[in-house]
């Protein structure tokens, strides 16, 4: 594992932007598996700039994201699949075919998670994996449990992760109870791995899913297992560390 501490948030988004900018020129038709929430913003930026100044090529990349919200449609503006298109999608030039997200429509949970498996196989798994990291050690929606789960699946999210994330929707009881995620087993199976973390907030979290024991009560703690992690975080999230 790799730990490549930066200034601030604006630093951290461009060295991860250039680690995926360099994986689309090494591999043109890489798949990237992607993440949400406000964390991989300022990367998704950068990668736009790249694009807008004819550095970069998405026409041949592939990407399958994370995770979705149970019960919201693609147009409501709360979901993931809004959230791409917004911030990333509909300013460069990935086919919309080659994109791929849970669909939190779909209330069959079951053949859901079995499709969206069978995606990710048919893409032949995923290249880079971004990651946040959730208050809890969460990672996509793996929330704190007894164990590991294997695939997709669905989750019922916790208090924590409904009140971190109210503050994007108009009111607490609007934000989903479930969501669609790649398990544990899925994201492990990414060839790379790159981990972003900002902020004062996540710097105990960190420091738990780094240096702590692997335990599913900590799922990011997971990635101690994996083979090829990179961790870009600012200076504020390493501060426990610093702390040590
Ligand atoms: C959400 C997403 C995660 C994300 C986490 C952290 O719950 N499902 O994939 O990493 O929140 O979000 P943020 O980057 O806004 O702190």
């Amino acid at each position: 594992m790799r730990i490549y501490r930066t200034a601030d948030y604006q630093e951290m988004s461009r060295s991860a932007a250039r680690i995926l900018a360099a994986q689309i020129q090494l591999k043109p038709d890489c798949v990237l598996g992607l993440a949400t929430g406000s964390t991989p913003i300022g990367t998704y930026e950068e990668l736009v700039r790249q694009y807008q100044a004819g550095w970069l090529d998405f026409s041949e990349v592939k990407s399958a994201n994370l995770d979705e919200y149970r019960g919201l449609t693609r147009d409501n503006d709360q979901s993931y699949y809004y959230f791409m298109r917004q911030n990333l999608f509909r300013h460069i030039n990935i086919k919309p075919e080659n994109t791929h997200i849970p669909d939190g429509s779909q209330s069959d949970a079951s053949a859901e998670c079995t499709r969206y498996e069978h995606v990710l196989t048919q893409l032949g798994g995923v290249d880079l994996q971004i990651l946040g990291l959730g208050h809890n050690g969460h990672i996509g929606f793996n929330e704190p449990a007894d164990a590991f789960a294997q695939t997709t699946h669905c989750v019922d999210l916790t208090r924590s992760t409904i009140e971190a994330n109210q503050r994007f929707f108009a009111r607490e009881e609007d934000v989903p109870r479930q969501a669609y995620t790649m398990g544990i087993g899925t994201i492990m199976r990414a060839r790379k791995i790159l981990l972003l973390v900002s902020g004062s907030a996540k710097a105990d979290i960190l420091y738990a899913s780094l240096r702590g024991p692997v335990t599913p009560q900590v799922p990011a703690s997971i990635l101690q297992f994996h083979p090829d992690v990179t961790v870009i975080t600012d200076e504020a999230a390493l501060s426990s560390f610093l702390r040590q």
